[in-house]
């Protein structure tokens, strides 16, 4: 007998994701097939081992990307690129990427964050008249939040850079639309509820299925190691609580971050978690262990355009419970990534 209470399948209007890395030749060919089947639209992120700094990079790599789509998904797949914020950077750089029309927003990582952050800003004051003309035309700044001070605490970080560099610079340009990526902590939750509607969050699927736990279960696990690090299970919830709420400033972005097998298995593996392959899946089944299955439809699809000022996609998609294996391997380049949940199970499936 089946439950009739039970939901077993779900549509929606297609979603984006709003923070994605899709690396460069060889490995972006491994990889943009599996967001380009799930998104319609995906914030890319700058951070190659030469960043995109200029508008004019920023072109050459979209074309790149473009290229590398599947025939199938020719003119189906629109990839929206973002500028690399360095000290360096000019608000005529800041004024050609707006013109571009396909640089929607622009990325400061604190130098030395995360991977390839090297070249990233050291002093966000050196980059204030920047950040102005970014407020004046309409620019998005998109956050790594976490101060990079080796003092600090790993998992307090993120909470530190809310207090250190954050609600200040939310204070200073208060009509800058700022989008906290992948936050991590109630510390973010609370700091993005109680600001204006210019401030937003992307939220992973990672960082809502898996607790710090997950790092060190039996044995350390690389795959399972991403920055923002994990965090206690009370920020988990904090996380879910606030993607299946009501509030419009909580969106999805996957923070899908491929690395090759050996650069994770390593004595300092690299962060990041490639989980693609299965982004609205992982979702969905998040959504619907918490009972706000219909909450997912604005958490993925309306949210994010709504913030970013673009239209919601018209096509829709349709979700199933239906198990589908993961591999333990997948192509990546010439070398081998492994997905989230290797050799596991996703519980719900695209059709
Ligand atoms: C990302 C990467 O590998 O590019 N890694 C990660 O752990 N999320 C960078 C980032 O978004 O921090
Ligand atoms: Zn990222």
């Amino acid at each position: 007998m089946t439950d009739s209470s039970v939901i077993n399948s779900v549509t929606i209007t297609k979603p984006d994701d709003w923070h994605v890395h899709l690396r460069d030749n060889p490995y972006l060919n491994s990889v943009i097939t599996d967001t380009a089947n799930r998104f319609a639209r995906a914030i890319v992120m700058p951070n190659l081992q030469n960043p995109i700094i200029t508008a004019d990079l920023a072109r050459s790599y979209r074309d790149r990307i473009l290229k590398a789509l599947p025939e199938n998904l020719h003119g189906r797949f629109e990839p929206l690129m973002t500028l690399y914020l360095t000290n360096q950077t000019t608000s005529d750089d800041i004024i050609k990427s707006r013109k571009s029309g396909f640089i929607p927003a622009v990325k400061w990582y604190p130098a030395g964050a995360t991977t390839n952050s090297d070249k990233g800003v050291t002093d966000i004051n050196q980059c204030h008249t920047v950040l102005k003309t970014m407020e004046d035309v309409g620019m998005i700044l998109l956050v790594h939040g976490e101060v990079t001070d080796p003092s600090i605490d790993v998992f307090d970080r993120e909470a530190q850079f809310i207090e250190q560099f954050l609600s200040k610079t939310v204070q200073n340009f208060p009509d800058l639309k700022i989008v906290f990526e992948h936050i991590t902590t109630e510390q973010a939750v609370s700091f993005v509820m109680n600001a204006g509607p210019n401030v937003a969050a992307t939220i992973t699927a990672h960082h809502m299925l898996l607790n710090r736990n997950a790092l060190f279960q039996g044995g350390i696990r690389p795959h399972h190691y991403c920055l923002p690090v994990l965090k206690r299970e009370k920020h988990r919830q904090a996380l879910i609580t606030a993607a299946t709420s009501d509030s419009k400033k909580f969106f999805l972005g996957t923070d899908s971050a491929p690395h090759t097998k050996t650069s994770k298995e390593a004595a300092c593996g690299c962060a990041g978690i490639y989980t693609a392959h299965g982004a609205i899946e992982l979702y969905a089944e998040i959504f619907d262990k918490t009972d706000a299955l219909d909450k997912l439809e604005a958490f993925a699809s309306f949210n994010g355009p709504d913030f970013y000022s673009l239209p919601r996609n018209r096509e829709t998609i349709v979700l199933t419970r239906k198990q589908q294996k993961v591999p333990s391997s997948m192509t990546f380049g010439d070398e081998v990534c492994i997905p989230f949940r290797a050799d596991g199970y996703l519980e719900w499936t695209l059709i």
